[in-house]
């Protein structure tokens, strides 16, 4: 597992228990799949999403037995999200290994990220309500939404803030929201708690693709565990640079309109994205949304589970990776 909850052994302990059903769930007669997603699996993700659904589970009656089903769900519906999005994305790097699409191809991915959904719904019809059920689906309809119409405006220079916004909170934000809402909703919170956590979890999320986009052109390969750079060699244009567009700046617009670019060409759009203050324009309007998961926060009964919620918080928005 990764390092990222060293600091909390309980937590650590429950998501051990949820990769030991996903492991458990995973199991099939296509042994190429199994060890694909094992591999994957062992890879160590930071298990963000079944954290925080167990977080918010501790807000109601907490019972291990109906919670980490669902946390395995969230953690594996992100996981084919993830195999998916690298197919599309080419990415040859994910949790610091080679990405499924580079080492199987992108035919075995696609049955590996489909494979995991079914693996989903299968969890679900055993641990969840036709209500959850629903929920969950809509989501997932949600970032596939989101996904198609990042796809739909590569190379497009005049995507706004606003339609971003809207991008991120489908493809990213959506799933944190409903990581928070299924844990409380399985844990019995009342209508008003179970929202005001899955606005938590909203706003968390929408920091948490803002900084990811950011690291996209500030960290390395090492530190992230996937490629950098690789979202303009997409063609995806996202917050630092919308930002810097925006300001119409001739000589980024001008590369940009390039049919190929070279090492070079990404060199200087990344130079041009930081000295413009692409980068610091992003950060802030992270911090914006952090700020207010943390006002949110500062509603919820204090103890020990509100402060690693706090503290988790605080930590992805200066994370590295
Ligand atoms: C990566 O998510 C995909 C985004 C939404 C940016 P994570 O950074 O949570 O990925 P893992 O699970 O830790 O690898
Ligand atoms: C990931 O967005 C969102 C989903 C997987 C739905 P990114 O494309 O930015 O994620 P990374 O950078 O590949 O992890
Ligand atoms: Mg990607
Ligand atoms: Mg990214």
């Amino acid at each position: 597992m990764d390092n990222f909850w060293n600091e909390y052994p309980v937590m650590k302990s429950d998501l051990e228990e949820v990769t030991r059903i996903m492991k458990k769930s995973i199991k099939c007669k296509e042994k190429l799949v199994e060890n694909a997603i094992l591999e994957l699996i062992n890879s160590g993700g930071k298990l963000l999403r079944p954290a925080f659904l167990i977080i918010a589970a501790r807000f109601g009656n907490f019972k291990e037995e109906e919670i980490y089903p669902l946390a395995a769900v969230l953690e594996m519906l992100h996981m084919a999200t993830l195999v998916h999005d690298d197919i599309i994305d080419n990415s040859e790097l994910r949790r610091g290994t080679e990405t499924i699409q580079a080492k199987y191809g992108k035919g075995y991915a696609v049955y590996i990220g489909d494979f995991l959904f079914t693996r989903c719904f299968k969890i679900l019809s055993e641990h969840s309500t036709l209500k959850g059920i629903n929920v969950d689906s809509n989501v997932m309809s949600r970032i596939c939404m989101g996904e198609i119409e990042q796809f739909s405006s590569k190379y497009n220079k005049k995507v706004s803030v606003r339609r971003y916004l809207k991008r991120i909170s489908s493809k990213t934000a959506e799933l944190f929201s409903l990581s928070f809402y299924s844990g409380a909703m399985g844990s019995g919170c009342d209508d008003k708690l179970c929202k005001r956590l899955s606005n938590i979890g909203h706003d968390i999320g929408m920091a948490f693709q803002i900084i990811d986009d950011i690291l996209d052109y500030t960290s390395d390969e090492t530190a992230l565990g996937k490629s950098v750079g690789n979202d303009i060699k997409q063609g995806i244009y996202t917050l630092p640079l919308i930002y810097v567009l925006e300001k119409k700046n001739q000589r980024l617009s001008d590369i940009l309109d390039k049919n190929t670019l070279d090492e070079r060409d990404l060199r200087e759009i990344n130079n041009i994205v930081r000295d413009s203050g692409g980068i610091e324009k992003a950060r802030e309007l992270a911090e914006k949304y952090t700020n207010r998961a943390f006002k949110l926060i500062g509603t919820l009964p204090e103890g020990e589970n509100t402060n690693i919620l706090l503290r988790t918080t605080e930590k992805l928005l200066v994370r590295f990776y």
